[in-house]
């Protein structure tokens, strides 16, 4: 029986799904797998037990992925299942940025007691009006899962779309508008959009990739959107560009103690993926992907590890290890087993980084002695015996 953990709450539609072999658990010490959205395990002492985390949503900068792989700990994410969510938030926050609707909203509710406010509403509404979005430049960074769709959303509602995407994928690729204008370089949209949205992962690499040089190279009056995360955006020069009128509104997710006080900024509480659809997909997504690592070791959309998938446990049982990547370690594995007389019938390895993980199917069963002389190779850090 496998436990879990769930950190946040996971949609039910989702752990249900984790079937019979599962128990879902209070304690995360003795738990085999956690489920998280945006809780941070930065300071989280890991078990021995844990096996894996599944982040029901994309972004991992909450989950401590070295660490977590050095000690063979699979982290998954669910890239693409809030994507929808995101997107219609995206163009919320264009709407929101191009016509005062709040303000109209709030004119209204001040308002309310007048028995002529009808009238009143008619001369009011001059101080509320505002621009469209059709025939307007967006640029979007990042064509993933949401950034494509935002794109093709754009087109949709009459825009000029510059696209920006140097690890484009060709799924995303051949879901692209055949008109969305593929760019190279960053300074194309800086120059040329009125609307700039970003869709990228926070990492070291895009860090700040959005401050006070790149703010004074867009165009005046720019709207700047930004529902991926805060550390994308140099904040203070921001703040800055908003005081003097160079960018028009700045559309966060993120609410902090410098969003909260910039002017012209509309700020969400991280609303993005808040959608009942958003949160059963991803709860859906994660749960399939644990229950396929725990009964049968295949890894699919972890972020720390390689994509393995030799499908469901046919043979007398597998064996997966995590080991170095290094040589002569598939090596010592394989001759370990030999020695045993069993054969091997299937095996896969695959490498990222420094990590690897290595999958046997063998014709017979080994024992645990043998399971615990493989773990303790050196180079080898974990080793799991999977039984059907
Ligand atoms: C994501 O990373 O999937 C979104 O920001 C939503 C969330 O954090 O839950």
């Amino acid at each position: 029986m496998f436990k879990v953990h769930c950190l946040n709450n996971i949609a039910k539609v989702g752990t249900d799904r984790l079937g019979a072999n599962f128990a879902l658990t209070d304690s995360i010490e003795c738990a085999d797998a956690i489920m998280v959205r945006s809780a941070s395990l930065h300071d989280v002492d890991f078990s021995h037990n844990l096996l894996a985390i599944a982040r029901a949503g994309a972004g991992v900068n909450n989950i401590p992925l070295e660490r977590c792989a050095e000690r063979g700990i699979v982290v998954f994410n669910t890239p693409g299942a809030n994507a929808n969510g995101v997107k219609e938030m995206v163009i919320a926050g264009m709407l929101l940025a191009s016509r005062d609707i709040v303000g109209g909203i709030e004119w209204v509710d001040e308002n309310s007691d007048d028995p002529n406010v009808g009238k009143a509403a008619e001369k009011a509404k001059k101080d509320f009006a505002g621009t469209e979005l059709a025939g307007k430049n967006l640029g979007v960074i990042g064509l993933g899962a949401i950034g494509a769709m935002v794109a093709n959303a754009g087109r949709s509602l009459g825009m000029h779309v510059y696209g920006y995407d140097p690890y484009l994928s060709v799924k995303y690729a051949w879901s692209l508008d055949r008109h969305v204008r593929h760019v190279n370089d960053l300074k194309e949209i800086w120059a040329n959009c009125d609307y700039i949205t970003i869709h990228v992962p926070a990492t070291d690499k895009t860090r700040g990739m959005i401050g006070a040089g790149e703010i004074a190279a867009m165009r005046d009056g720019v709207v700047v959107l930004n529902y991926a995360r805060d550390v994308l955006v140099d904040e203070i020069a921001m703040s800055a560009a908003l005081q003097t009128g160079h960018v028009r509104r700045y559309m966060t997710d993120f609410a902090n103690s410098v969003t909260t006080q910039m002017k012209h900024a509309v700020v969400t509480p991280h609303l993005g993926a808040s959608t009942k659809e958003a949160e059963d997909n991803c709860a859906i997504m994660a749960a399939d992907e644990l229950r396929d690592y725990l009964e049968n070791g295949n890894i699919t959309n972890s972020v720390n590890y390689g994509t393995v998938d030799m499908g469901p446990i046919e043979g007398a049982m597998r064996l997966a290890a995590f080991h170095l990547n290094v040589p002569n370690m598939i090596g010592q594995i394989t001759s370990a087993v030999s020695a045993e007389g069993v054969n091997i019938e299937n095996m896969t390895d695959k490498s990222r980084g420094n990590y690897a993980y290595c999958m046997l199917d063998l014709g017979s069963e080994i024992s645990d002695q043998v399971v615990q002389r493989l773990a303790c190779i050196d180079g080898i850090y974990r080793v799991r015996a999977i039984r059907k």
